[in-house]
């Protein structure tokens, strides 16, 4: 197994990507602490827990820096250490640039820029005390390429690659690697809102003509979580079926 007897927080576990990667990482021999604010990560985490690996949820919201502390204290004094942060949860609130409100802007800025920093500007002191860590976070080919009627999700995602490279230079010597995960197309409830003959269209402009499955995107948080990329950091994997090539 490739994450035993490792400590991992998954932010936005309880569904979609997250629940992908909380399964694979649980069945990889990593013990998961799923940090959502939806209830559905209690049931995602006993679901696990049925399956003899090892789960548990926490309802707290990444933007809550006082939370996050306390619940950061509270792993390491269970479990003795964090190894790895996987900053997952993200949300969308769409808009072409001249409709887009402020509280669109900043809703969006609050969980996918500032809840990554918050996440991560915490757990890593754990990190960087133990001399040990892996981080990766949420971007999107979105965040490489831009995207209609995305001006706010797209400068967070832009804003996680290169807080991921900030981070790289700033925790390497601590023995933390800090990468970012760019997802294309993934099937999720996020994405299940979109029109089915919008959704056509994306899937034609895609190389591999398909949308991806959470666990297609588990799998590359999977391998940076890993002590096999120990020496890849301030990378940002895509993992889109070919579309920012
Ligand atoms: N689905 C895609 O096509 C796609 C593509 C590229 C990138 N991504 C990124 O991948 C990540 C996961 O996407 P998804 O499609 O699984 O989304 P999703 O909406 O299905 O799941 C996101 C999870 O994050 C949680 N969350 C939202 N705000 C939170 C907060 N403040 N605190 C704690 N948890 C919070 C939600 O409750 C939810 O469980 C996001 O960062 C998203 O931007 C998704």
């Amino acid at each position: 197994m490739r994450l035993q007897n490792k400590i991992a927080v998954v932010t936005g576990g309880a569904r979609g990507i997250g629940k992908g990667v909380s399964e694979l990482f649980a069945k990889e021999g990593a013990t998961v602490i799923i940090w959502d604010l939806l209830e559905d990560g209690e049931q995602t985490a006993s679901n696990i827990n049925s399956k003899g690996h090892q789960a548990e949820f926490t309802k707290i919201s990444v933007t809550d820096k006082p939370a996050i502390e306390k619940e950061a204290e509270r792993i390491h004094q269970k479990y003795g250490k964090i190894d790895i942060l996987i900053n997952n949860a993200g949300i969308t609130k769409d808009r072409t640039l001249h409709k887009m409100s402020e509280a669109e802007w900043d809703a969006v800025v609050d969980v996918n820029l500032k809840g990554v920093f918050l996440c991560t500007q915490v757990v890593s002191k754990y990190m960087k005390d133990a001399g040990y860590g892996r981080i990766v976070s949420a971007a999107s080919n979105v965040g490489l390429r831009g995207n209609f009627g995305q001006t706010n999700y797209a400068a967070t995602k832009a804003g996680v690659i290169a807080m991921s490279k900030t981070w790289t230079m700033e925790l390497g010597k601590y023995g933390i690697t800090a990468n970012a995960l760019a997802p294309g197309f993934t099937l999720t409830e996020m994405t299940e809102q979109i029109p089915k003959e919008h959704l056509d269209g994306i899937k034609k402009q895609i190389p591999l003509q398909k949308a991806a499955t959470p666990l297609d995107i588990a799998y590359g948080y999977l391998y940076l979580a890993s002590d096999e990329a120990s020496y890849v950091s301030g990378i940002c994997l895509t993992i889109d079926g070919g579309i920012s090539r």
